[in-house]
């Protein structure tokens, strides 16, 4: 935690709880010392202007997209979007138009297209006649896969279409703190991006910031989107946490703690590798992917594992685990994870050879028949997951973490579909259920 926040939370209890007061205002206030801070905070991070978060990147996601895009038009997105996306589809009754991936069958992750990929993407919606009102990508991917953004922007702009980038987990690419980090989407030229200061800065729980630029999007608007969603008493120890997290990634001496922090990580990327730890590739160093299903080993199975030993990841998966180094500095945390390595090796965890993960048979993109909010507020009949062939889900269906959806109201289900969802069940058997809502 930033040394500020450590300080006010050392005072006396309950100091910093403090109501939207005359002087200190809110987010969304003419003035006050937040419409201050948050101007300071805008330009120290390359923005033209942006607001502070107090219910997490969901909340400012949901409010950009519903500044950008009117009920009965579409949004593009890729196909692994968070759900709060498609929740704000539901919201403001917008059309998602998802476009598909490149899938990994060795861990079962989608990964970023390449620019030829999101090429034959605009081929298609083109051939489709669909139009399109704004674009939601998201980078990096929650494992820490990203992608240089600039000539995505480049060919989306060229349309006129605005962008915004979910960059809930990459909030410190923005501080620049080490040549090696992929550029921000700010940097990439996004007219908005949202970042989860709690995930990847050093924000308390549910503290976010959306940043504003360009010409393509009005602020104005945005700002009344953010009024209809947050709540009029936000909390004041989250915003002055908000402040001092992205004074972290903004001031000489939070860039060179972040540096260090960074190359630590380097090393001990390294440092596991050499000690036979099978670690993913990607492009988030603060990020590690440890690839159970290598071993024959459940992610899922292998974190509950961890947790009773007191190892808590960030990300447990079918095939991986994700761990979140986070930015604090990390010592003997190599031994550490050599040890439990070795004892996950040694333990008595079902070992089974893994098949090549499935990836989901989706096409190119998919625009849904049915709206997302008709579907969701449709009259509903439950059916055996088995029997809903041919109908349409009123459900979303999405395993936590990561919060992606493998189901969307409005989707038509065929048999592709419900024999992947029925493979990912074995993978997730609390989280999908064995029988759905579906259009009566
Ligand atoms: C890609 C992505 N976007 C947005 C969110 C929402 O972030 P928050 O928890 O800050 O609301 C998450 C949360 O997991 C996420 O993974």
């Amino acid at each position: 935690m930033p040394m500020e926040i450590r300080r006010l939370l050392r005072n006396k209890p309950g100091i910093w709880d403090l109501p939207e007061l005359p002087d200190i205002g809110g987010p969304t206030s003419l003035e006050g010392e937040i419409q201050i801070s948050q101007q300071e905070s805008a330009l120290a991070i390359g923005a033209k202007k942006g607001w502070y978060g107090v219910n997490g990147a969901t909340g400012l996601l949901q409010a950009a997209l519903l500044a950008l895009v009117k009920p009965k038009q579409s949004v593009l997105m890729p196909r692994n979007i968070h759900k709060c996306i498609i929740n704000a589809c539901l919201l403001g009754d917008m059309n998602p138009v998802l476009f598909d991936l490149p899938f990994l069958e060795d861990r079962g992750h989608f990964v970023p297209p390449n620019i030829s990929w999101f090429k034959s993407v605009l081929q298609a919606i083109e051939k489709e006649n669909v139009e399109i009102s704004a674009v939601v990508l998201t980078n990096p991917f929650y494992q820490g896969y990203a992608v240089d953004l600039k000539p995505f922007i480049t060919l989306l702009h060229e349309k006129n279409w605005p962008v915004l980038i979910d960059e809930a987990h990459g909030a410190y690419f923005s501080s620049n703190a080490d040549d090696s980090l992929p550029e921000s989407g700010l940097q990439a030229g996004a007219d908005l991006v949202v970042h989860s200061l709690h995930k990847s800065a050093n924000g308390l729980v549910q503290t976010a910031a959306l940043w504003w630029q360009g010409n393509l999007v009005d602020p104005d608007q945005i700002e009344r989107s953010i009024v209809i969603l947050q709540t009029t008493s936000p909390s004041a120890l989250l915003l002055a946490s908000c402040e001092a997290a992205i004074a972290e990634l903004t001031s000489l001496q939070g860039k060179q703690k972040l540096k260090k922090i960074i190359s630590k990580a380097r090393e001990l990327n390294i440092q596991l590798r050499q000690e036979g730890l099978p670690l993913l590739e990607n492009q988030d160093p603060l990020k590690l992917i440890l690839h159970t299903a290598s071993i024959g080993i459940n992610g899922m199975e292998a974190d509950s594992w961890l947790i009773s030993k007191g190892m808590i990841a960030e990300l447990p998966e079918p095939g991986t685990i994700t761990f979140c180094l986070g930015f604090a500095i990390q010592r003997g945390l190599t031994k550490v994870m050599k040890n439990y390595w070795d004892e996950l090796l040694s333990s008595n965890l079902e070992r089974k050879t893994f098949p090549p993960f499935t990836k989901p048979n989706f096409p190119l993109i998919t625009i849904l028949g049915t709206s997302c909010l008709s579907a969701f507020i449709a009259d509903t009949v439950k059916v055996p997951l088995e029997d809903s062939i041919g109908r349409i889900s009123s459900d979303l269906i999405s395993p936590y973490p990561p919060g992606i959806p493998i189901l969307f109201p409005g989707e038509l289900l065929d048999q592709n579909r419900i024999d992947w969802m029925i493979e990912q069940r074995n993978f997730w058997p609390t989280q999908i259920p064995s029988e759905i809502k579906v259009i009566s």
